[in-house]
């Protein structure tokens, strides 16, 4: 990893903050006004999603929602609506349940550090520090995926970013970088960077306005950073859920003590070689599918009438409605639904 004097320090802030203010995206809404409930709106937006394809959506919500007290009492169902076709709407759900904590249960007195930030629903490290830099001033780097591409570019550095334990690396390595006079502008500006002249697949970075800062580009090697181990495929296993009903029940089967889904009730479950082995008796068009860290679980849902073993019982919708059922169940029970 390279190490930078102070005066490099000094001048890197210098021409990137030069750069910004003349060729930044400095009109983008939440750019112009830095209330910390607009700027919360667009950074969860901002999440998965790209800028052009938030601005329709950031303007019609804050239309709709200018407040936070606005958005913490209003309707769900209007909330997900403006929502419709950004996708991920846990993010919508967790954005209204941090402006009812907010609104609420603080009377509108926002967190304003990027730790305190991180209580609000949805908010982890990389957003906390991304409000409390452009709201609050706070001297702190905002770490994304661009940040992660920029610095280790800049910096070499050589560490994975596929691992958890990578980002407080790169936060203790951008941190003494960051300008103490315009955090959030410096956040921003890397955020610029990381979308013009350092992106993925083809960087400019001889045009860039830190060209002489990055020794990854003064190597060649720029397009190995940063460094990802790819995650190992999950590999594939088939199984048939049987569907057993008697009068209005369905069976159950407590699954093992150990092992995947320990101790969760779902159908019974039993793997299969192919889907030869059904001979055409499966009730779904497609299978349930179900994505572990290493497996990835295909589900045949069939009829087959069981009597219950020690593990099974039959319950009612009632009683399983009182059970925690794993996702995994809730997909099964969603699938057989929409083949009854
Ligand atoms: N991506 C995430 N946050 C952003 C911001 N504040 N400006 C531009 N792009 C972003």
């Amino acid at each position: 990893m390279e190490l930078w004097s102070e005066n490099t320090i000094e001048e890197f802030r210098r021409q990137l903050l030069t750069w910004y203010d003349e060729n930044g995206r400095a009109n983008l809404p939440w750019r112009l006004n830095h209330e910390p409930y607009r700027v919360l709106v667009s950074e969860i937006m901002l999440q998965q999603t790209q800028v052009d394809t938030v601005l329709p959506y950031y303007e019609r919500f804050m239309i709709a929602f200018p407040t936070v007290q606005d958005l913490a009492h209003a309707p769900e169902t209007q909330v997900l609506k403006l929502w419709e076709g950004l996708g991920y709407y846990s993010r919508a759900r967790n954005l209204q349940k941090a402006a009812k904590f907010v609104a609420d249960d603080l009377y509108g007195n926002w967190p304003e550090s990027s730790d305190d930030l991180q209580e609000l629903a949805g908010v982890g490290p990389y957003t906390a520090a991304a409000i409390a830099s452009i709201s609050f001033n706070e001297v702190v780097p905002a770490v994304d995926g661009n940040a992660f591409r920029v610095f280790s570019r800049l910096l070499k550095i050589d560490d994975d970013i596929a691992q958890a334990k990578t980002r407080k690396i790169f936060y203790d390595a951008i941190l003494p970088i960051v300008d103490p006079q315009r955090p959030g502008d410096f956040n921003q500006a890397i955020m610029d960077l990381g979308s013009s002249y350092m992106t993925a697949k083809n960087p400019d970075s001889e045009h860039s306005p830190v060209k002489a800062f990055n020794a990854a580009y003064r190597d060649g090697v720029e397009l190995l950073y940063p460094v990802k181990t790819k995650k190992p495929k999950p590999v594939k296993q088939l199984f048939v859920a049987t569907v057993s009903r008697k009068d209005n029940q369905l069976l159950f089967e407590k699954r093992p003590e150990t092992g995947l889904l320990a101790d969760f009730w779902t159908f019974p479950l039993t793997q299969i070689n192919s889907i030869e082995d059904i001979k055409g008796e499966q009730l779904n068009i497609k299978p349930v599918v179900h994505v572990f860290t290493h497996r990835r679980w295909e589900i045949w849902l069939v009829k087959h009438q069981i009597t219950p073993l020690e593990n099974q019982k039959y319950l009612t919708q009632n009683e399983w409605q009182q059970l925690s059922l794993p996702t995994l169940q809730h997909k099964l029970l969603k699938a057989l639904e929409e083949c009854d």
